[in-house]
Parts: C-alpha cells; structure tokens; sequence
C-alpha cells in the first residue's frame, strides 16, 4: 500500500502519495500555480520554465523549489504566493520578458508583480518564443520530429534542421496549437498552409467543405496504408447516426 501523506498548500490540507509532485498535488486540489511549460497531454514535459516555483517549509527550513519536479516525501508547508516566491517569480518573468519582448502573456501574467529594476536587461528583438520546448514534444510525440532547438544563447531557436522546409514536417500545427506565446507563425488560404517554409495542400471535407487537414496530416493520421477519408470526423458520425436511425425504422 502506497504511503500517504498531508502536506498543506496555501494553509489547505491536501492529501497525496509520497513522491508525487507539488504542482500536479496542488492542481489536483483547485490550487493554481503559474505555469509556462506544463501541458496536460506531455505529462513528462516539464522543469522547462521555472515559473511554477514555490516555498517549502519542512523540519524547520524553508527552500524555494521548481514545484512541478519536486516529490513530496513528508509532511510540509507550501506556500505558492509569499513574499519571496514573488520577488523570484518576478526575476523569471523579467529574463523570459527580455528573452521574448513580443510574448504579450508575460506581461499578462507578471502585471500583478513588482518588475520594476530590470531596465539593464537586454531584449531580443521581435522575439515571442520562450524556449519553453512544448512545440518540440508535440512534434515529436506525433513521430514527426521535424523541429528541434538549435544554437546557443540568445541565438537559440526552434527550427527545422538549416532552416530547411523538412521532409518530416505534415503541416498538422500541433507546433503553433500548443506555442503558448503564439511563437510559430503559419498562413493560411482556401488551398494552401504554409508553415516552416513548406506549403501543404488542404483536402476539405467532400460534404461539409470544411478543411480537414493537410494532404500530408491525414495520410499521417491514417497510416501509409489505410485509405485517405474523403469527409470530416463529424460528417462521418453523422452519417452514420442516420444510417443507424433508417436502419431501426425498418426493424
Ligand atoms: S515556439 Fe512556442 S512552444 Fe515552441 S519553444 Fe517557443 S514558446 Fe515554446
Ligand atoms: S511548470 Fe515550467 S518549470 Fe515547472
């Protein structure tokens, strides 16, 4: 039997296993604590931003720690909001705000905190992506793998390899669905999604019109040898919703 223990976040009492995380024992209980890099469908994607920091104080010594890869293992006080986790929180939001000026969900999310005394900080130009590397694992969780992050310091991106249009690539924008800086840009025209220097080709639905994806996403989607659908999901369940309904009116 696994043990059990009772940690209080935010002067509640909450119950967890040993060895689960602060941040997903909060998130569990209604408590928020901010985030830039956590996403429900990459559960090991994480420790990429830092933001989710907070106070621990147990056996009568406090520590700031990166709530979203620290195991609970014994009774302890979390404090996701002091003083202090505000101060460091700030510092984050001032290096992430630098490294990204065109990100405007920093500002967003930093507005209730001092960011006063970072003025000597260097901006990179028109830049909006904080490296938080999200796009990546949704690339590569589909099997694509087309992006990745490449150079060093404040040169470092994420890219197709040369900056290249990639063979792997399928058009699908896992990437810029999951950028939560709205980074990764794409175009779009009745025909024609351009995305990482490649233009795809859009099949619509034979019946609603509606895009489905790219040629290139659906093949992926259905395997290199299952046949290429010729309508949308919704279409087909409402095909088959009438099909069932003529059916039951002759029985
Ligand atoms: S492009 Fe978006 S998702 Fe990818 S690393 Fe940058 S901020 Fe994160
Ligand atoms: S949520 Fe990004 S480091 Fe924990």
């Amino acid at each position: 039997m696994s043990d059990m223990i009772t940690v209080t976040i935010d002067g509640i009492e909450c119950t967890c296993e040993k060895g689960e995380y602060i941040y997903d024992v909060a998130k569990r209980n209604g408590i928020k604590i901010p985030t830039l890099c956590r996403h429900d469908a990459f559960e090991d994607h994480r420790a990429c931003c830092r933001i989710c920091i907070v106070e621990v104080e147990q056996r009568g010594r406090t520590k700031v720690v990166t709530s979203c890869v620290y195991p609970i293992d014994g009774e302890c006080e979390i404090r996701t909001n002091s003083e202090r986790i505000q101060e460091e929180r700030a510092v984050l939001y001032a290096l992430l705000g630098h490294r990204a000026p065109e990100a405007e969900l920093i500002g967003k999310m930093s507005r209730r905190l001092d960011m006063s005394g970072f003025e000597r900080l260097v901006s990179i130009d028109n830049e909006k992506c904080i490296l938080c590397g999200l796009c990546v694992q949704a690339c590569n969780s589909l099997g694509t793998g087309a992006i990745s992050t490449v150079l060093r310091g404040t040169e470092k991106k994420v890219a197709t390899p040369y900056d290249e249009p990639s063979k792997f690539c399928v058009g699908c924008l896992s990437c810029a669905n999951v950028c939560p800086t709205g980074a990764i840009e794409y175009s779009q025209t009745d025909t024609i999604r351009t995305i990482w220097h490649r233009d795809f080709e859009l099949l619509h639905c034979a019946e609603c019109g509606e895009v489905m994806g790219t040629a290139e996403s659906v093949r992926h989607a259905v395997g290199p040898d299952g046949e290429l659908p010729t309508i949308c999901d919704a279409c087909r369940k409402k095909r088959l919703a009438n099909e069932m309904m003529a059916t039951y009116r002759y029985v």
